[in-house]
């Protein structure tokens, strides 16, 4: 248990904040972190069992001294209280920050910041580096006034249980209406745009879950709109929703990226998961790899319930040994809407050395890390990482991850994205719920429209 208290709330809710994600679930120990700010000075009380610590300090403004007290809070408790890695960045875009300072810093300059300012790990530094040397020649290509497409498709088989993304079991009367919609916002923004997309990525939920006709009135629509992309993705994600069909389909309209995910090889975890279709898997893998797709995805999930070490490594060695051209690996994250958030799962075993175990491995057999991006509420040490072969890398994950680029977004509850010059961006979110979506889709496109005529004047 920590108590947080500072006389000054906006303090206090910052380092409570910071407390949340640093602090592991299940820590029995009571410890008391008191702060007071008068004017230019403070002082912190850091107090557990027998340990007391007041130090005093000053400051020139908010941020001076936000980040003296992380610094402070994370010197001073022991590792098994408090997770050391990335020191005390808690934001989902570490790798961004890295980049900032190393566009303008020797790598020796910036690991001298990172350590001093931050007091990141050495190993996450040299992580980061590796990362911002392979997006490198892809971003130094990339310029503000190229623009993506995201398409999110709201339907699935069933509900996975650890899944809180924005998603509805499919029911094959509603999709005609929301294909409807879809139509319209496709149709109308694209009047904005003379030249085709930089990347298309079609996700969700499941958009195979549609089936092969659906799917492909969709892509025709892209194309026919816009143009075809440097790189186009279609997220499969289950294997109750592939066929040779779909995959044909797929290949014949130039899908260049494909992301089949088996999440974990243990059937009998994935329907415990209420997740299909395993058995399937590497039936159809085999069939999209003899079909020549240039990337094939495959998402794995670290720390899911009923998992240990030796089954989630037996699932990596076995990802790896099937050699798609990307390997995704994700931290489980327990979130509010999913299943197994309210029914308060607890996974506090520690996988880190999973992680560097998959580092390595997969270096071994020629995956770098191409994009990385952390979540509150992981799996202990958690990350998502990309990993991807030579010139396979996913450049719509890459772009949405660094944000140098326009993220258009359609479908329920997709997120738009519009920078200015100097990458400083604004957004506006589609409606979370099908029906609002539908109903309401002339207010979106207006909105989207707006901000898109706006984007040289942003801010
Ligand atoms: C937007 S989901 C959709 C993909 C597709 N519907 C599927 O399930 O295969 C993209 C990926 O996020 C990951 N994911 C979903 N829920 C997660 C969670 N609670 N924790 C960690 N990763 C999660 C899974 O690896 C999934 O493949
Ligand atoms: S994990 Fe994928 S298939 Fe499962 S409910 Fe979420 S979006 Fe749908």
């Amino acid at each position: 248990m920590i108590n947080v208290n500072a006389n000054d709330k906006k303090i206090e809710k910052s380092l409570k904040d910071f407390v949340k994600f640093k602090f592991p679930h299940n820590i029995s120990e009571e410890i008391f972190l008191s702060i007071e700010v008068f004017d230019n000075k403070g002082s912190i009380l850091i107090k557990w069992g027998s340990f007391e610590k007041n130090i005093s300090f000053s400051f020139k403004d908010f941020s001076e001294c936000n980040h003296f007290l992380k610094r402070e809070i994370l010197k001073n408790l022991p590792n098994e209280f408090i997770d050391k890695s990335f020191g005390t960045l808690i934001g989902v875009r570490p790798s961004k920050l890295y980049a900032k300072i190393r566009d303008k810093n020797s790598r020796e300059i910036s690991k001298k910041i990172l350590k001093r300012d931050y007091l990141m790990p050495e190993n996450d530094i040299d992580f980061l580096e590796e990362i911002y040397v392979n997006q490198k020649n892809l971003l130094d290509a990339s310029t503000y006034k190229n623009y993506n497409i995201y398409i999110h498709i709201p339907f699935c088989p069933s509900r996975c249980t650890y899944c809180s993304f924005p998603s509805l079991t499919i029911d094959f009367e509603k999709v005609p209406g929301f294909i409807r919609a879809l139509e319209k916002e496709l149709r109308e923004i694209s009047k904005y745009y003379k030249k085709p997309p930089h990347t298309v990525y079609i996700g969700g939920g499941t958009p195979s879950a549609i089936g092969p006709e659906n799917l492909a009135y969709i892509i025709d629509l892209v194309l026919e709109n816009y143009g075809m992309p440097e790189e186009f993705t279609v997220e499969c994600g289950r294997a109750d929703t592939f066929s040779l069909e779909l995959l044909k389909t797929l290949k014949d309209r130039g899908i260049s990226r494909i992301s089949l995910n088996p999440q974990t090889f243990n059937e009998e975890i994935l329907k415990d998961l209420n997740r299909y279709g395993g058995a399937d898997f590497l039936k159809y893998y085999n069939m999209a790899k003899s079909l020549d797709f240039r990337v094939i995805n495959m998402d794995l999930i670290i720390g899911l319930p009923g998992e240990n070490k030796k089954s989630i490594i037996s699932s990596i060695n076995r990802a790896v040994d099937l050699d798609p051209e990307n390997i995704t690996l994700h931290s489980l994250a327990l979130k509010k809407g999913s299943r197994l958030f309210e029914s308060a799962y607890i996974n506090d075993k520690d996988y880190s050395e999973i992680l560097s175990y998959a580092k390595n491995l997969l270096a071994e057999n020629s995956y770098k890390v191409y994009y990385m991006y952390r979540q509150k509420r992981m799996t202990l040490n958690g990350e998502n990482i990309g990993y991807g072969k030579d010139k396979t890398f996913c450049l719509y994950n890459i772009l949405i991850m660094e944000e140098m680029e326009d993220i258009l977004a359609f479908g329920m509850a997709a997120s738009t994205k519009i920078l200015n010059k100097n990458f400083k961006f604004k957004k506006c979110f589609n409606y979370k719920n099908l029906a609002d979506y539908e109903n309401r889709i002339n207010d979106i496109i207006l909105e989207k429209s707006k901000l898109i005529e706006k984007k040289e004047e942003l801010f």
